[in-house]
């Protein structure tokens, strides 16, 4: 039998890696774009692919030329596409908000647009984000509640969740979007509040750093482990008919908690280190998310298994013995 095609945008992330790693052991081609510069510094751009790279057929392309994503797209002609790339730092979306308007929304808009155009079978994930909920008018948060983003970031998502609908609706195609909630794991970039706790600590406790410098650490979040995420959205585009759903654990903890978990997994006491610094503060925060996965756990059999603790444990015990070890993060 033929083997299913597959096309991934943001294959050199951590969702992008994890489900590479799935598709491949279900036996799917798996296909990826990516930046000319990662070509070129493959050592830098591609660790979390390394065990599967030499599995993977990747593309030259960026998000920003409707050609070449047309091209792509002709050219594979996948049956399935997930799109993950995105620029996806929250803080950077205060700073640089044109940038990421452009990447985030043009970006979708053109992948939407040579999926119709060139391979109108093929069926479309979009990455959706909890970011869209923002200030959210209720609690949890489901696939009717009501977006209210709070960055230009959460706004970029809120757009390809709604260009994703229409296309669906405009022109008969199989496109939907996974509202996911924050998803973590040893592959996580260190910019992200998880990773940047477990990293520093590991850090303390090898003598290599004094301070935890943070911002908000009341904020709130329904944080689980990213592996298990990139399964549903296999998943989502099994179905029948297309449609959305909102995937996270249920529970929500805060910044503080995180920090108490990994810090005491390395008999240390957080608040020696902990340093507020106003800089990490975002313009417009979102104080609390937590999702409602109903829809989810009826309709596609999802149930989160890592649960928060196992997670921030999982990922400081990575990172402390890769430096214990001597090798660098
Ligand atoms: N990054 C960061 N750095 N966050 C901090 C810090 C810090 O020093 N101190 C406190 N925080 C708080 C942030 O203000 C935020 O409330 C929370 O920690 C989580 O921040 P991030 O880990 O940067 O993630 P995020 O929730 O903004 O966004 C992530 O999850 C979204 C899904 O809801 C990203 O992965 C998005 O791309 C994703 O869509």
């Amino acid at each position: 039998m033929k083997k299913k095609k597959i096309l991934i945008t943001g294959i050199t992330g951590q969702d992008g890696s994890y489900l590479a790693e799935y598709l491949l052991s279900l036996g799917y081609e798996v296909h990826g774009i990516v930046r000319r510069v990662a070509l070129e510094d493959p050592t830098h751009h591609f660790w979390r692919l390394q065990k599967v790279l030499d599995q993977l057929i990747l593309h030259s392309g960026s998000l920003e030329s409707f050609p070449t994503l047309f091209k792509i797209m002709r050219e594979v002609q996948p049956d399935e596409c997930y799109h993950l790339a995105a620029q996806s730092f929250v803080s950077v979306s205060f700073e640089d908000e044109f940038s990421m308007m452009q990447t985030n929304i043009n970006g979708t808009h053109y992948l939407l647009a040579a999926l119709k155009d060139a391979c109108p079978e093929c069926r479309l994930y979009f990455a959706g984000s909890s970011e869209m909920f923002g200030k959210a008018e209720e609690t949890p948060q489901r696939e009717t509640t009501r977006f209210h983003p709070r960055s230009v970031y959460g706004l970029t998502k809120v757009a390809g969740f709604e260009l994703t609908r229409n296309y669906r609706e405009a022109y008969n195609l199989f496109t939907c979007t996974g509202i996911l909630f924050n998803h973590e794991s040893p592959r996580r970039g260190y910019e992200f509040v998880t990773r940047k706790i477990s990293s520093t600590a590991a850090r303390i406790k090898l003598g290599m750093e004094k301070v935890m410098p943070l911002g908000n650490i009341e904020a709130k979040r329904d944080w689980g482990f990213a592996g298990e995420y990139v399964q549903m959205m296999h998943v989502m585009l099994q179905q029948d008919v297309p449609e959305d759903f909102v995937v996270g654990t249920g529970e929500t903890h805060t910044v503080r908690e995180f920090l108490e978990v990994v810090f005491g997994e390395l008999n240390l006491n957080y608040q020696d280190y902990l340093v507020i610094e106003k800089n990490f503060y975002r313009p417009a925060e979102v104080d609390l998310l937590v999702a409602d996965p109903q829809k989810a756990r009826e309709k596609l059999g999802w149930k989160s298994k890592m649960n928060f603790e196992e997670l921030a444990l999982q990922m400081v015990r990575h990172d402390y013995d890769i430096l214990k070890k001597g090798d660098d993060l």
